[in-house]
């Protein structure tokens, strides 16, 4: 009988990866990220990101994860007992990314159902600032409900719940091998027309206009590494938890590879698609570019309808067919980000995959109920700084520390070179990871954290103060349960 926490092929783990990679982080972030960090030059520091941070950073969390079949939180006990609390740590956070997470994709399955009759109406900015988020920049807002967001929340959390609770081939599996290759397809159909709209070169030469003095500025590199962490989501466990379904024979080298190159293509494809979108609009409205461009909740939610309803009758077609990629790219990810936790709780309290999702949904759907008030937008964008400028990026560091010299990761050379059909391992690899990647994160993560204390307001920091509150309380409980598992302090190592 096959376990149900493997993959059927190499194939499920690629596209699983892939689909976990391609997310709201290609589709709404990359595009602002490039135009405003130098255009065409900031290619010279996300091509460097993706050869020192990338590509070996995911060689080692997969490699470290094949060896240990287990959950992170395992795998950090079996490095060292005495680390189990901060083997929490990390798929908790991931955990409360995943929650917010539920939020933008259930206020994007709102905007499926609108866009199928422009129900945006003609001022989109109007209608999701009064009529969707009922928008309040203040903690007052929590006590307005918002109840149709809230079921759009639910729904995702019951879409996470189907798939989620089968073994892994049968759920995570075959729902890759069917929207992976479709989110492709759709996002093809979307940026080729994009591309052929009156206008599209105007946003093509804004966005390609290098600014070459930027790359003596710290912020624009900066922005480039953080860019290849979120949208691949290193460090975040994923990978580590995919991989630690692989079979024996599976090319992890290769396969990383594949993942970081699908990613890139799929980000720069978004992006030539959304500037031939705003070059459009620029010609059409006699605005410039840099006036109209945008990220996250406007772009997708305020520029694209704004698009749409110029659009005539394709818009029909191209208006849901856009809005259910996003939804396609924001599940495959958020399956990914729930996988890491669910499987911790399963390995210690050794509970079936079925019981322990079910529990997980239930916190999950009804912690997401916070986004589904007014201030639910303004929560989540201090909550998205948190857990990604603060916690993950320290998490990782202590982590690619853990691997790299507590573990040793010189044990997984010969056996990665193996099985590499491409790229070989030696020492390049082992100084990367032991040095310039610790030194890079901490180098970022004190940079973030400097912008943020200049910038953050009291009750910004009430709510950091809250989350990391919660983040150790959590943490806590889940260390000192006592454990189900008679394995859970011992684990099998499967590197001979
Ligand atoms: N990697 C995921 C994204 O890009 C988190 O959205």
């Amino acid at each position: 009988m096959r376990n149900e926490n493997e993959w059927g092929s190499n194939l499920a783990f690629v596209l699983a990866m892939i689909g976990s990679a391609v997310g709201l982080g290609n589709i709404w972030r990359y595009p602002y990220v490039l135009y405003s960090n130098g255009g065409g030059a900031f290619y010279i520091p996300y091509i460097i990101a993706i050869l020192v941070l990338a590509i070996p950073f995911t060689i080692l969390e997969y490699g470290v994860g094949y060896n240990y079949k287990s959950s992170f939180t395992k795998a950090i006990i079996k490095i060292n007992p005495k680390l189990e609390y901060y083997g929490w740590i990390l798929p908790v956070v991931v955990f409360i990314m995943t929650i917010y997470y539920s939020a933008i994709i259930g206020w994007d399955g709102i905007y499926f159902f609108l866009s199928f009759l422009k129900g945006w109406g003609s001022n989109p900015n109007a209608f999701l600032t009064h009529n969707v988020l009922h928008y309040t920049d203040s903690l007052g807002g929590i006590f307005h409900f918002i109840p149709f967001v809230a079921i759009s929340m639910l729904v995702v959390w019951f879409i996470i719940w189907l798939v989620s609770h089968k073994n892994l081939d049968e759920g995570l599996g075959k729902i890759s091998k069917i929207f992976v290759p479709i989110l492709f397809i759709t996002m093809i159909i979307i940026v080729v027309y994009s591309l052929t709209l009156p206008g599209a070169n105007i946003g093509l030469n804004e966005l390609f206009k290098p600014d070459l003095s930027l790359l003596w500025d710290f912020n624009i590199w900066s922005a480039a590494f953080g860019q290849i962490f979120f949208s691949l989501s290193l460090g975040m466990g994923a990978g580590f938890t995919y991989a630690s379904y692989t079979k024996k024979d599976t090319d992890l080298i290769t396969s990383g590879l594949y993942v970081i190159i699908a990613n890139s293509l799929f980000e720069n494809f978004v992006a030539l698609g959304v500037f031939s979108i705003l070059g459009h609009m620029s010609l059409q409205s006699g605005t410039p570019v840099s006036n109209i461009v945008s990220e996250g909740v406007t772009l997708i939610f305020v520029i694209y309808p704004q698009v749409f309803n110029t659009l005539g009758v394709i818009s029909l077609i191209l208006a849901p067919l856009f809005f259910f990629t996003v939804y396609v790219a924001g599940i495959t990810s958020m399956l990914s980000s729930f996988e890491v936790l669910s499987i911790s709780i399963q390995n210690k309290f050794n509970m079936t995959r079925k019981k322990a999702t079910s529990i997980l949904v239930i916190v999950g759907g009804l912690s997401s109920m916070i986004y589904a008030t007014s201030c639910g937008e303004y929560i989540l964008t201090i909550t998205d700084t948190f857990v990604n400028n603060f916690v993950v990026i320290l998490s990782v560091t202590i982590e690619c520390i853990l691997f790299a010299w507590v573990f040793k990761a010189e044990r997984l050379i010969n056996f990665l070179n193996s099985k590499s059909q491409s790229l070989k391992l030696g020492k390049w690899w082992l100084i990367v990871i032991k040095y310039v990647i610790p030194i890079l994160l901490c180098v970022i993560w004190i940079g973030g954290i400097n912008k943020l204390l200049n910038t953050a307001t009291n009750e910004y920091l009430v709510v950091f103060i809250i989350l990391l509150s919660i983040l150790l309380i959590c943490s806590f409980i889940l260390t000192v349960l006592k454990p189900k598992s008679q394995n859970w302090f011992k684990t099998e190592e499967r590197i001979k």
